[in-house]
């Protein structure tokens, strides 16, 4: 999608980090903006600031996890915009630990957000944008923790695997309908994320940390440090406009050896598994 100006953007997660740099991204563009985000007060603050940088920038209050929800933020969106042509289904949470010890809600809660989320927002606008003919982009963030495995928190890695492959596979669906589809896979970006509990839902029940002194409470307090000397959003929010202007897929934010390092470690045990059944 090359030209930006003029159209609508709805970005999910819209109120913090990533999100809210894309939403200023967006309307710095010319972009109609319209932000969703479960914490009512942070969306209101968000849409104050980003107010006066392009046309028109608003906000829905939405919960992702909820099918209903995200409909009900479609609908604003058409209402308050008419057609909408750019989808960032870019809300997410961290969360877990190691996988002998996650409870059933920790694995709800963060597969309901960051999978079913991204799933809800395709089924709500992707009719729309099809039906309008006007072409589009979907967005997608995964992470780096949806490439490789390393990262120890599997409810988190695997939501962002599904999103990496539910993206590809979307890519390939949408290419003959001038759609484009770009998966986000960041690194370490300065934002939020390590404070995820803040937007857990009661019916999640209780938050669940990591025991400090435990291997699992190490990694989650390493790991934070390193979110918090992180990439700045809005570096990240430049590369996807790029993306989209381009209609790239991957959108990989880091590029440091160690991260190459381990995709060429996982991508090489895979084919030598496959080599290995080609020899049978
Ligand atoms: P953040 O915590 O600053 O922003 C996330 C936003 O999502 C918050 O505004 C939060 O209120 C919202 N949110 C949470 N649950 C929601 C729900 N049920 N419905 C609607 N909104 C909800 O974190 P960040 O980093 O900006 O996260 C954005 C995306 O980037 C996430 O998908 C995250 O997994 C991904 N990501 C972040 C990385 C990082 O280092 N910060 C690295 C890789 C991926």
């Amino acid at each position: 999608m090359r030209e930006l100006a003029g159209r609508t953007a709805f970005v999910t997660g819209g109120a913090s980090g990533i999100g809210l740099a894309l939403g200023h991204a967006f309307a710095r563009a010319g972009m109609k903006v319209m932000l969703a985000d479960i914490e009512a007060e942070a969306l209101t603050a968000a849409v104050k600031r980003l107010r006066g940088s392009g046309p028109d920038v608003r906000g829905v209050c939405c919960d992702v996890a909820d099918p209903v929800s995200v409909e009900r933020a479609a609908a604003a969106s058409f209402e308050a915009f008419g057609h909408v042509h750019v989808v960032c289904n870019n809300a997410g949470v961290g969360g877990g630990s190691g996988i002998d010890n996650i409870s059933v809600d920790n694995w709800r809660w963060v597969l309901d957000v960051n999978l079913m989320g991204v799933v809800h927002g395709i089924r709500s606008f992707l009719p729309h944008i099809r039906a309008h003919g006007e072409g589009g982009h979907i967005v997608n963030t995964a992470s780096m923790a949806g490439m490789n495995s390393g990262l120890g928190f599997s409810p988190y890695s695997a939501s962002k695997f599904a999103v990496v492959n539910m993206s590809e596979g979307l890519a390939m669906q949408l290419a003959p309908l001038g759609i484009g589809v770009t998966v986000l896979c960041p690194g370490f970006v300065r934002t939020r994320i390590w404070e995820s509990g803040r937007n857990r839902p009661e019916r999640y029940g209780p938050s669940q940390s990591p025991d400090p002194a435990s291997d699992a409470g190490k990694l989650a307090a390493n790991l934070a440090e390193l979110g918090r000397s992180g990439l700045d959003p809005c570096d990240v929010a430049a590369q996807v406009v790029g993306a989209m202007r381009e209609n790239e897929l991957y959108v990989f934010t880091h590029s440091g050896a160690d991260w190459r390092a381990e995709l060429e470690a996982r991508f090489g045990a895979i084919l030598a598994a496959m080599d290995k059944a080609a020899a049978r």
